[in-house]
């Protein structure tokens, strides 16, 4: 087991540290960025269903249901198709309206989770076309969908799961981003700006990897909170979500992820000297209205630690600390907000003591309802 963590104490921390390769894989040979061309053999067979599509229905459990919810923004940003996300224990019991125009897109990093299968299987029911992202070849989902793509980011043996996210989310790019070619909705030159963006994707993971040690300085300031509080906008709402399970999962802290404009809703009442709020401020996508957020956290003595882009010079000032992710598209920024957020999870849990790869109740895969 000491040779497969490849020198790092934990499978965790080695998987978090896999991801700029993860991400590379990921797109390798199906993101031709000079000849303007994505290739993916499960959508180019079956490109009709998703240039008919009424609209996309998304399902999935855990973390993957938050690479979906990431999905949601890029495939109506770009691809201006309808999405809605589901938990597949959800949907599965609820009767839903399916149609045979309708994609269902299963997401799963195991390809085994069991109320994700049974989501897929009343779908394909119903007439409507499945497509599997999951990473496990072979997967029981890979092999009930009808077309798929796989992430490609090798096994992922901690329980909680960090590679599998953000190559789902490399994927799901790479779909949406094809899919927005097809319908017209990028002009060429657009197409390629993003091409040539998402292949610097993995050397600025890389950079935002580099804060490691600041990030361990801050996880020991609030390793020992009983609750936190994660906050972001649009793209980086869902990443807020997966931070804060992340933590929990992990560290047993209680967190929850909230949209930030909606922390006015509720969370706030819970705001005083001891909570310990992250929030996602990168320079992209609502920067302002993030920094409001943060100033009424502030006056209420909240703790703030701000994930900014380099050289951001606001925040920095209204924050108790503040760790720098490279700038890139908004749409590209959780594969990089999402790193210091699974390192600090990871140092608070070390910290506390805990099992990091195998968290106590606990499975890597739910293979049972
Ligand atoms: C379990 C794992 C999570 C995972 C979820 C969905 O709860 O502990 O890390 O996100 O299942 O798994 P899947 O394999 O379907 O992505």
């Amino acid at each position: 087991e000491e040779i497969e963590k490849g020198g790092y104490d934990h499978f965790m921390l080695k998987e978090i540290y896999e991801q700029p390769r993860a991400i590379k894989d990921t797109y390798r040979g199906r993101l031709l960025a000079d000849q303007g061309i994505i290739r993916m053999a499960g959508i180019d067979q079956n490109l009709e269903k998703f240039m008919n599509a009424n609209r996309i229905i998304i399902v999935a459990c855990g973390t993957s249901w938050h690479a979906g919810l990431v999905a949601e923004y890029i495939f109506e940003d770009l691809a201006r198709i309808p999405v809605e996300v589901e938990y597949a224990s959800e949907f599965r019991y609820r009767n839903p309206v399916i149609t045979e125009k309708d994609v269902l897109i299963a997401i799963s990093q195991s390809g085994e989770t069991a109320d994700t299968l049974a989501a897929i299987k009343l779908a394909k029911e119903k007439g409507a076309f499945v497509f599997g992202v999951c990473n496990v070849v072979g997967s029981s989902i890979a092999r009930e969908s009808d077309a798929g793509a796989y992430t490609h980011a090798g096994p992922e043996i901690g329980v909680a799961s960090t590679k599998a996210f953000t190559t789902q989310i490399t994927v799901l790019t790479l779909l949406a981003l094809k899919l927005a070619k097809e319908k017209g909705t990028f002009s060429e030159t657009e197409f390629h700006e993003f091409l040539t963006e998402l292949e610097t994707i993995p050397s600025k993971v890389e950079r935002a990897l580099e804060a490691n040690p600041l990030i361990e300085i801050i996880s020991d300031v609030y390793k020992d909170s009983t609750n936190c509080l994660y906050l972001g906008r649009g793209y980086n709402f869902p990443v807020a979500l997966e931070g804060a399970l992340k933590l929990k999962e992990i560290s047993y802290i209680h967190a929850e992820g909230y949209p930030a404009a909606e922390m006015k809703h509720g969370p706030i009442a819970l705001i005083d000297e001891h909570m310990p709020v992250f929030v996602i401020a990168t320079k992209k996508g609502h920067y302002e209205k993030v920094v409001s957020n943060i100033q009424e956290i502030k006056s209420r003595k909240g703790k703030i630690i701000a994930i900014v882009t380099e050289g951001d010079e606001q925040v920095k000032e209204l924050a108790d600390h503040v760790i720098e992710v490279p700038e890139t598209l908004e749409s590209l920024s959780p594969l990089l907000t999402t790193i210091p957020l699974q390192l600090l999870s990871y140092h608070i849990a070390v910290m506390r003591g805990c099992n990091v790869d195998q968290p106590r109740n606990l499975a890597k895969s739910v293979t049972v309802e």
